[in-house]
């Protein structure tokens, strides 16, 4: 059976597009061109969302990279959040964006961008391109928001389930 047989389209290829397009316009006008910018992209989820979005933001940036585990293979956060490899370089001084896959419970973001602002950046804003409102009780919002879905489980477009459908180049949901 071809991996698409299980899955429902929520979001298309071409709607991705778009968004993301329109998405790295909104960031490019939010910061002066001459103030330096990280984008800091959260492991795994979003590294196809990231990909695209950086080559939509016209202006210079530096990438980085930190990685946080909280699922395991389970579809429900454990609200346990561990951060598995940090930054390789300091922020302190520059702009950091964090660029996420999505916002479910908030758990992750709530731990993450704390942890962020303590190193004394200039600024930190949040890059999401799904959220699921009906989840998100944590008071953690996106600066730049992609999407807002419901609370189905999702994958594709960078996001998996037990590592697999990352691949999927449009967001899909899991239909048994
Ligand atoms: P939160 O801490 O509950 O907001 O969950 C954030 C993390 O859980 C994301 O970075 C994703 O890796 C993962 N996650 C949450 N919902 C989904 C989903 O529907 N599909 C795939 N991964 C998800
Ligand atoms: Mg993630």
């Amino acid at each position: 059976m071809y991996f698409h047989d299980k899955l429902e389209t929520l979001i298309t290829r071409v709607d991705l597009e778009d968004r993301v397009r329109k998405l790295g316009q909104e960031i490019k006008e939010a910061y002066r061109e001459d103030e330096p910018l990280v984008v800091v992209g959260v492991m795994n989820g979003s590294f196809v969302f990231l990909a695209d979005l950086i080559r939509a933001v016209e202006r210079s940036l530096s990438i980085d990279f930190v990685r946080l585990s909280s699922y395991g293979d389970a579809t429900q956060s454990s609200g346990n959040v561990r951060l598995i490899q940090d930054l390789e370089k300091s922020i302190e001084d520059k702009h950091v964006l964090v660029v996420e896959d999505i916002i479910d419970t908030g758990l992750t973001m709530q731990f993450l961008l704390p942890n962020l602002k303590s190193r004394n950046p200039r600024s930190v804003k949040l890059a999401v391109l799904l959220e699921k409102p009906a989840k998100n009780q944590s008071g953690v919002a996106a600066d730049f928001l992609g999407f807002e879905i419901p609370d189905k489980f999702v994958v594709g477009y960078g996001l998996d389930f037990g590592g697999l459908y990352r691949n999927l180049p449009y967001i899909g949901i899991l239909v048994g």
